[in-house]
């Protein structure tokens, strides 16, 4: 029965609403009782989401396509860890500021995960685990921030084109 079949980026993409304790922002922050956010209401939102091949993204066509499409020659490789990051607690500091950009934020992790927030439109924080394989776009103007998780290292892929203003953060 095709209902049945579970959607294979729900193995690598995961989103539920916050609750509002100020406790570590590394934890993940779930209500009480635990509210989950579907692939389908992101997509409402804007926030577009894939499942690509991490270890092979060089050549995922699915990936190349969505470059080609959307005009995105370029690509960085940002790995968020004290040993790889430079100034990383203050890169830490910022990327969890809530901001927004005016071109829409692509971001594809190869190991690791991590928490995109992202407000829905009552305001209210969604956040989404983006694990291995898991690739989202936020689209321009959505109000977001980022956040390590528990396992305390991501690593992403990120591609633009020349003009794209979401890299202000990363870089
Ligand atoms: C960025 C993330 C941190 O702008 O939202 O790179
Ligand atoms: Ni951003």
């Amino acid at each position: 029965m095709a209902s049945s079949i579970k959607d294979p980026r729900e193995e690598v993409l995961q989103a539920w609403y916050m609750d509002d304790s100020e406790e570590d922002q590394r934890l993940p922050h779930h209500k009480e009782p635990k509210q989950f956010v579907s692939l389908e209401q992101l997509a409402e939102l804007g926030v577009l989401s894939w499942r690509l091949d991490a270890d092979n993204h060089e050549t995922d066509p699915e990936l190349k396509k969505i470059r080609e499409e959307r005009g995105y020659t370029y690509m960085d490789v940002c790995e968020v860890c004290p040993e790889k990051l430079p100034n990383y607690e203050e890169k830490i500091k910022s990327f969890f500021e809530e901001h927004l950009h005016t071109d829409e934020e692509i971001r594809f992790c190869a190991a690791g995960s991590g928490y995109f927030d992202v407000r829905d439109r009552n305001d209210a924080w969604i956040r989404v685990w983006v694990k291995k394989g898991g690739m989202i776009i936020l689209p321009a103007g959505i109000y977001h921030r980022f956040t390590l998780d528990e396992s305390n290292y991501i690593k992403v892929l990120i591609v633009y084109d020349s003009t794209n203003d979401s890299l202000t953060v990363a870089n």
